[in-house]
């Protein structure tokens, strides 16, 4: 194996260049079992720009717990190098499994503490050949660490793993040796230290990574997450298809405002639009801890909006009719014991149209399925599903309680909003149903969610306007309003700019 290095010589390139040489060598399978995809330097180089600044002690420790070729050790250091306070002395350590990449890591090394001289900063490494897993490091979690930088390896690992064992603090259902990693090195770092990981998507959402997702919340401040739209542009070089995302933190710090951003890949770096948004607005306070992006591309859930459906008394459920379980009661004809059932097709933008004759749109009251019909108030009611070519994700119809009958069926593919133990308004259902129409609210759950349905875990998450701003809203807006006028009347009284306006906004940006 051919390893090049000179001291003049950009160290990240040639790392990298070293790195993809070194991996060319090996076996595709191998290079897979050991996920061994080196970083791009442009890549490498915005993750460490980041993760150094502000890092203002006399002496640096930095960790990379996977190093491969060293790429991103190389940039870190270059990044220090640049930065208005240049430690007086660096310590690198490095771990890295493969035997095959020890040499050239250790060139690399030879080339920075050369490199680190000339400017007068004394550089000490170690390259530990061991899994960083198993090793003392990570298992004693020491917080001996100024700066954790790390591309880990992705790939599942069986429950009884050693490595599993040994991390079980970060495990829950399926692991992946990348939330480990990153679960790992959250409890090495000294308070005030940095924490810059590029990892699949994955971690973000998900009950696999909700212990991942627990241990790093409590140990890091969030300060940024850079995603990557793309899912091959980011490591051209190697075919990983990946959704990635970069995430910096620093460890035990006061919570502030998260820096949200997105690029195609590498190439767009530098032209990426930035967001700052409030940690309450991207992760949830349930125990599940899930991370929900909006794309900067697109409106964040504006900053007013600041309220949820728990803290306006209201809850949002699935229809509780399941047609299977309950077909001994559904009809088609009215009968003299039956009330409506209403289906997704009986539900519109701003209406519920019922009844349309082409369902078992009715439903027999009996003790055996009292359980499972709704009492006749109002509330909102949303379909679970939209087509794809829907140009809204959200179908939501006020209902005023205005169907016979004391109770009511709504079947499970329609979710329904209500105020247990206490009632709606008609204006707080119209207002509320409005809202949800909105191409905010579009914009909101096309960002967070990849998939067409509305579940109503995601929905709970959504942030809300004011109960006054929803009446407002709903005093505003006229039954059967198309799209177009909800957005009008959104957009006055949260005084949020109409997407026609935005998209004016963003050509003179
Ligand atoms: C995704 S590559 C990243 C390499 C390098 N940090 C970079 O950014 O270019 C992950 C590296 O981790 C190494 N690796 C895999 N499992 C490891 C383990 N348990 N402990 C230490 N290194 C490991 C692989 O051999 C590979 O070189």
């Amino acid at each position: 194996m051919l390893f090049e290095f000179s001291t003049n010589a950009d160290s990240a390139n040639q790392a990298y260049a070293n790195g993809i040489a070194a991996t060319r060598s090996i076996p595709k399978a191998e290079q897979k079992a050991l996920g061994q995809y080196m970083t791009p330097p442009a890549i490498a180089e915005f993750m460490a720009r980041r993760a150094v600044q502000g890092l203002g002690a006399a002496t640096i420790r930095i960790l990379e717990p996977a190093a491969g070729s060293g790429v991103l050790a190389a940039t870190a250091i270059d990044a220090l190098l640049g930065s208005a306070d240049t430690p007086r002395r660096i310590e690198l350590l490095l771990h890295e499994i493969d035997e095959r990449l020890i040499h050239g890591l250790r060139h690399v090394c030879e080339a920075l503490k050369l490199k680190c001289a000339a400017r007068g900063v004394d550089l000490d490494y170690v390259v530990a050949n061991e899994d960083f897993l198993l090793s003392a490091t990570a298992r004693e979690q020491q917080p001996l660490v100024d700066l954790v930088i790390s591309n880990p390896p992705y790939f599942k690992l069986g429950k009884l793993d050693p490595r599993v064992t040994a991390h079980s603090y970060s495990v829950w259902g399926q692991p992946n040796i990348y939330g480990l990693f990153m679960a790992a090195c959250c409890g090495l770092l000294r308070a005030g230290g940095r924490y810059c990981f590029i990892t699949p998507r994955s971690w973000m959402s998900g009950p696999y990574f909700s212990a991942v997702r627990r241990h790093l919340l409590a140990h890091l401040r969030l300060d940024a997450i850079h995603v990557f739209d793309s899912r091959c542009a980011h490591f051209s070089g190697d075919e990983v298809l990946q959704e990635a995302a970069i995430t910096w933190g620093t460890a035990r710090a006061q919570e502030g405002p998260i820096a949200i951003s997105s690029s195609y890949g590498a190439k767009d770096l530098d032209t990426a639009l930035v967001q700052h948004l409030a940690p309450s607005l991207l992760v949830s306070p349930l125990s599940e801890r899930v991370i929900r992006l909006p794309s900067p591309a697109k409106p964040a859930p504006s900053s007013k909006l600041t309220h949820g459906f728990a803290s306006h008394g209201l809850k949002v459920s699935t229809g509780p009719v399941v047609a299977f379980r309950a077909a001994a009661f559904l009809r088609h004809e009215e009968a003299i014991d039956s009330v409506p059932l209403l289906w997704l097709q009986h539900v519109k933008a701003m209406a519920i149209e019922w009844p349309i004759k082409k369902k078992r749109e009715h439903i027999s009251v009996r003790a055996q399925n009292a359980w499972m019909l709704l009492k006749n108030e109002p509330m909102v009611i949303l379909r679970r599903f939209s087509p794809k070519e829907d140009a809204r994700r959200v179908t939501a119809a006020p209902y005023f309680g205005d169907l016979p009958g004391s109770v009511i069926g709504i079947e499970n593919h329609l979710n329904y909003i209500s105020r247990p133990g206490g009632a709606m308004s008609a204006k707080e259902v119209a207002g509320l149903a409005a809202f949800l129409n909105s191409q905010s609210v579009s914009e909101y759950f096309q960002a967070v969610s990849g998939h067409t349905q509305v579940n109503a875990s995601d929905l709970r998450l959504l942030p809300l306007p004011s109960l006054t701003e929803l009446e407002q809203i709903g005093a505003l807006v006229k039954p059967h309003s198309p799209p177009e006028a909800i957005d009008e009347v959104v957009a006055q009284v949260l005084d949020l700019p109409l997407a026609s306006e935005r998209a004016l906004d963003s050509l003179h940006a």
